[in-house]
């Protein structure tokens, strides 16, 4: 809620969806204060996609994001998925390259937000 509808003005009926229940999510906390999340959905046998990655940002720069990505692709790889996929926002995309992430789409809107669709093959 802080980061995608207080900051980037996503409406709140977007971010909260009937894929909340059925996703794995996590988090990362600094004592009682949730810093960092990101769920987790199987949509076909095998294939994961990741949403809502975020970091607060007054914790941004400090490899949470990366710290975060690798829960969600340990988890992943420990419940047999065999590829990982999400949108990222355009500005976002090296973030993803840096994990091996490869863009597979062209831009297109989401939210009024550009993004391309990206994925990696996992073991
Ligand atoms: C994208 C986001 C999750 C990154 O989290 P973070 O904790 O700041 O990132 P990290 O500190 O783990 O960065 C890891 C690496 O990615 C790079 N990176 C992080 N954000 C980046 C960005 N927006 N553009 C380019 N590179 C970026 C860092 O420089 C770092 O590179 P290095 O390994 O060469 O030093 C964070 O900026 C965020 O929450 N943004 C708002 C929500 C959002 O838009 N999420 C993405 C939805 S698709």
């Amino acid at each position: 809620m802080k980061v995608f509808v207080e900051e980037q003005g996503i409406p709140h009926h977007l971010e909260v969806d009937e894929f909340d229940d059925q996703a794995a999510h996590f988090i990362v906390q600094d004592g009682n204060q949730t810093i960092a999340a990101a769920r987790l959905r199987e949509i076909s046998p095998g294939i994961g996609k990741i949403e809502r990655v975020c970091v607060l940002n007054e914790y941004r720069g400090k490899r949470l994001g990366i710290l975060i990505m690798e829960h969600v692709e340990k988890y992943a790889a420990e419940h047999r998925f065999n590829t990982l996929k999400l949108n990222a926002q355009v500005y976002a995309i090296s973030f993803y390259e840096k994990l091996g992430y490869k863009v597979t789409s062209p831009e297109f809107l989401d939210a009024h937000i550009p993004h391309r669709a990206m994925e990696k093959a996992i073991k």
